[in-house]
């Protein structure tokens, strides 16, 4: 993976991508309404971290009326660009994790997947924790602070909540428009909003949050972008057998073998729990299932060899929507065929030709292969 925490990568990408504007996870547009109710003073001033070559800050101002947009980022090469294209913004160099500005003075910060970006560099935990602290330490008394992530809420409300910092956070799920029923299937369905708003006063006994409108009724207010806990989980539901089917198109043997290694280790869980010991006989189903498994993938192998392989690098699952892209690297486990899966095939079988070799631990595996459905593979 790139390091995306290194300037120099952004300002090789950068420099690359001139004249590619790109907005990640949103654009303005789509969270328009969201920002204008939160933010609904146009002459205050946004001040953006990381805020690369988005069209985001330009139309803050020309689609949100907003007067006073002040972007900031790391990569000097864009911060150029930009200033170059939006002279009446103003732009400046800037790292999140130290920041030249005095403490208790920012109204309002804005960030739209810097934070994913830190996350997931090396040294992530740590670089998060001293961009909040900057972040937190330049806030003003009674100011917004808006961050729009790609992890879903569970993986990031540590991050925003906790005893270092004494802003009340709000945390919502906003559909991603870029998401639909059809070809887009396999997109996030949705990504998180954080709001977190200082109180108006650091010392008092009982912290003061003036800051308005409140952020509790935006569910309502928005119904469809902003999602309920319960719709989100209705979405990413109906989109589950989809994943599903890709992932399991994707899938090479080592993955399958995996996914069935810990099937079977469930199953042994499942007897410890009941209290039983794990018997002979257990055991010998066991090494029945491996066997099984063995002349199977044999079976397929053979008939893929006999087939000469008909894939044409796309799955198509019947109902119109190209699901996935082959990868030739990665010699999937279905329908391909060809002497690729065939060599992995025997390759992967020999090593399992021992029914009693302990079996081997695969790595990585995606979480929607390793789901419990019940699915036939065609
Ligand atoms: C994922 S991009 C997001 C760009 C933009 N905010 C958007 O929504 O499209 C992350 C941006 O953060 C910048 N960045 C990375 N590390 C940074 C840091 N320590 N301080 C400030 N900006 C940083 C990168 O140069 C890049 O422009």
């Amino acid at each position: 993976m790139p390091n995306y925490g290194e300037k120099e990568y952004w300002d090789e990408r950068y420099c690359e991508d001139a004249g590619h504007p790109f907005d990640w996870l949103f654009d303005f547009i789509e969270l328009k309404g969201v920002i204008e109710h939160l933010l609904p003073d146009k002459n205050e001033q946004l001040f953006l971290v990381g805020c690369g070559n988005a069209p985001f800050s330009y139309h803050l101002e020309s689609f949100g009326n907003y007067t006073d947009i002040w972007n900031t980022d790391i990569s000097p090469v864009v911060i150029e660009q930009q200033a170059a294209l939006f002279p009446n913004q103003r732009w400046d160099v800037m790292d999140v994790l130290d920041m030249s500005i005095p403490d208790s003075s920012v109204p309002v910060i804005l960030d739209k997947s810097l934070f994913d970006t830190l996350l997931c560099c090396s040294g992530g935990a740590t670089k998060i924790e001293m961009m909040m602290g900057e972040i937190h330490r330049i806030l003003a008394p009674g100011s917004r602070f808006i961050s729009f992530s790609l992890h879903p809420i569970e993986e990031v409300i540590d991050k925003y909540k906790n005893d270092l910092y004494s802003w009340k956070t709000a945390f919502y799920r906003i559909k991603s428009k870029r998401w639909n029923a059809g070809k887009n299937r396999k997109r996030s369905t949705s990504h998180t909003m954080i709001v977190c708003d200082m109180p108006s006063s650091p010392s008092g006994a009982i912290a003061q949050f003036t800051r308005q409108p409140s952020f509790d009724d935006l569910v309502s207010l928005f119904p469809g972008l902003v999602l309920s806990e319960e719709e989100d989980v209705a979405l990413k539901l109906s989109v589950e057998p989809v994943l599903f089917r890709a992932a399991m198109k994707l899938a090479t043997m080592d993955t399958m073998l995996y996914c069935l290694y810990e099937a079977l280790c469930r199953y042994g869980d499942e007897m410890n729990d009941v209290g039983r010991q794990k018997s002979a006989s257990d055991k010998q189903i066991l090494i029945r299932l491996k066997r099984q498994f063995i002349k199977w993938q044999k079976e397929r192998a053979a008939k893929e060899a006999e087939d000469g392989g008909s894939g044409d690098g796309n799955n198509v699952d019947g109902d119109g929507d190209t699901e996935v892209s082959r990868n030739d690297n990665s010699p999937p486990f279905i329908s391909q065929g060809g002497s690729n899966a065939t060599t992995t095939i025997a390759a992967t079988t020999a090593k399992w030709s021992d029914p009693d070799a302990p079996v081997p631990l695969f790595k990585a595996v995606g979480t929607a292969v390793n789901s419990q459905r019940d699915t036939t593979v065609h």
